[in-house]
């Protein structure tokens, strides 16, 4: 049976893709499958805490007792994040959220016979950075990172950059790590600069891993 230790807290998980439209036909995303994202909702739930989901687009049925909130685009996850962080203890984001957007998606579908466009892609916005400017005190903030180079240097810089507690880092060059597969292989990276290599797992068990080691800041009292 499961360590109920997650009892009367509520924890934010996000998950899967973005898609930024090019036209209504077409979108700009990536390989995440949401895998990783689902498995802590589930492993979060199954510890007692209260479970908001915020997915983008995957083939995965919402988990049981969980509360669920499909999106697409990262304006909308943005959205749904910002109205549900206020009361959570913890946000987890292990979505992949797009880092780019076409600037002007048409309104129409793009024509072949207009010959091959030229796409402007603008930033979306940083919905962690945004969390970790609003975050409460007592809140955890952890952050995903799916690199393929200069892992620890990055993670380091963006803990402080983004005011996070705990960067989840995903080498997604290794076979059994990252996107679309059922296992991973990750580094934690915590804000004081430990760092902890974990062996490959069944993203389930990654799941628990992180939720073992949720880096819960002391919040200081009022004095009564
Ligand atoms: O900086 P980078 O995109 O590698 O950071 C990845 C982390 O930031 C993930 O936790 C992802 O969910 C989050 N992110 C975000 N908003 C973005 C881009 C990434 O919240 N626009």
């Amino acid at each position: 049976a499961a360590r109920r230790d997650l009892e009367g807290r509520t924890v934010l998980v996000t998950a899967g893709p973005t898609r930024e439209p090019l036209d209504p036909i077409r979108f700009l995303s990536n390989r995440s499958s949401g895998k990783m994202g689902f498995a802590l909702a589930e492993a979060a739930r199954d510890r007692g805490a209260r479970v908001v989901l915020v997915t983008g687009p995957v083939h995965l049925p919402d988990p049981a007792g969980v509360q669920v909130i499909r999106v697409e685009t990262a304006a909308q996850m943005l959205e749904a994040v910002l109205r549900h962080a206020p009361a959570a203890d913890a946000v987890i984001k292990a979505a992949a959220v797009a880092d780019f957007r076409p600037a002007r998606p048409a309104a129409h579908k793009i024509k072949k016979e207009a010959g091959a466009p030229v796409v402007e892609l603008e930033p979306t916005p940083d919905i962690l950075k945004e969390l970790g400017r609003r975050k409460a005190p007592g809140q955890v903030l952890v952050g995903f990172a799916a690199e393929t180079q200069d892992l620890l240097e990055n993670a380091n810089r963006k803990i402080r950059e983004k005011n996070l507690d705990l960067i989840v880092l995903n080498d997604v060059t290794q076979p059994g790590a990252g996107f679309e597969v059922d296992t991973n292989i990750v580094t934690l990276v915590y804000r004081d600069g430990r760092h902890e290599a974990l062996p490959p797992m069944p993203k389930r068990q990654v799941a628990d891993a992180i939720l073992d080691r949720l880096p819960w800041p002391r919040v200081r009292r009022e004095a009564d």
